[in-house]
């Protein structure tokens, strides 16, 4: 198959929305959730990803190509298990026609920016509008992470007041991170875990 005929297969995909599953109950004790990071080049979905499953970090820049996978599991304090499968996106313009064929079937999509680059949170309102047009968002879990807080004060032009009230708004959970010293990781997966588990259990 060439490559123009496969790229006219991704852009006639039908637009229809998708209504993401309640987390599915393995047996007894385990939950599976698909997670997905969206969000501008660069802001640190790949290293976010890689900071929760792996306890990573790299300074080096390696651009996404397409989509990359990672897995982690987390045990709740009642002793459920949940198997989180975390998709991270490429957030280059050239990947967009694909990145919902990433997200388009996740429980939980993050939607991060860079707190360095005021653009970056201005454009997670192209994602929410992607993620409007093509999945029923009432049913999935957002999130919003705002990266990089390791860094010196005065490089940090987003405050966390602004974050806040754009997660309010659009009603998503909100943490600030950092996948360079791991604050605020563990607390964004634990608490989507929950919020799975609570929506799972309330089904
Ligand atoms: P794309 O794949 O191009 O969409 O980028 P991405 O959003 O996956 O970003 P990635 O994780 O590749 O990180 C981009 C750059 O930012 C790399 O040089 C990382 O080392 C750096 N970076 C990521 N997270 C942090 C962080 O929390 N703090 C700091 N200081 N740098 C970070």
């Amino acid at each position: 198959m060439g490559c123009g005929e496969s790229k006219q297969k991704i852009n006639s995909l039908p637009k229809l929305k998708v209504k993401p599953d309640i987390p599915k109950k393995l047996d007894n004790k385990e939950i599976e959730i698909k997670v997905c990071l969206l969000g501008d080049v660069s802001v640190g979905k790949t290293s976010i990803a890689s900071r929760y499953c792996k306890n990573t970090f790299s300074d080096l820049y390696i651009n996404t190509i397409g989509g990359a996978y990672q897995q982690q599991s987390v045990t709740l304090n009642n002793g459920t298990k949940i198997r989180l499968h975390i998709w991270d996106t490429s957030g280059q313009d050239r990947f967009r026609s694909m990145t919902n064929l990433y997200y388009q079937d996740a429980q939980v999509a993050i939607l991060t920016y860079d707190v360095t680059n005021e653009e970056s949170l201005e454009s997670l309102n192209y994602w929410l509008e992607q993620l409007n047009n093509k999945v029923e968002v009432d049913n999935m879990i957002l999130c919003l992470a705002g990266n990089k807080i390791d860094v010196e004060a005065s490089k940090k032009v987003i405050s966390t007041s602004k974050g806040k009230a754009f997660a309010e708004e659009n009603n998503m959970i909100f943490f600030e991170t950092s996948a360079k010293t791991g604050a605020g990781i563990k607390e964004l997966f634990q608490a989507i875990a929950v919020k799975a588990y609570e929506l799972m259990k309330n089904k």
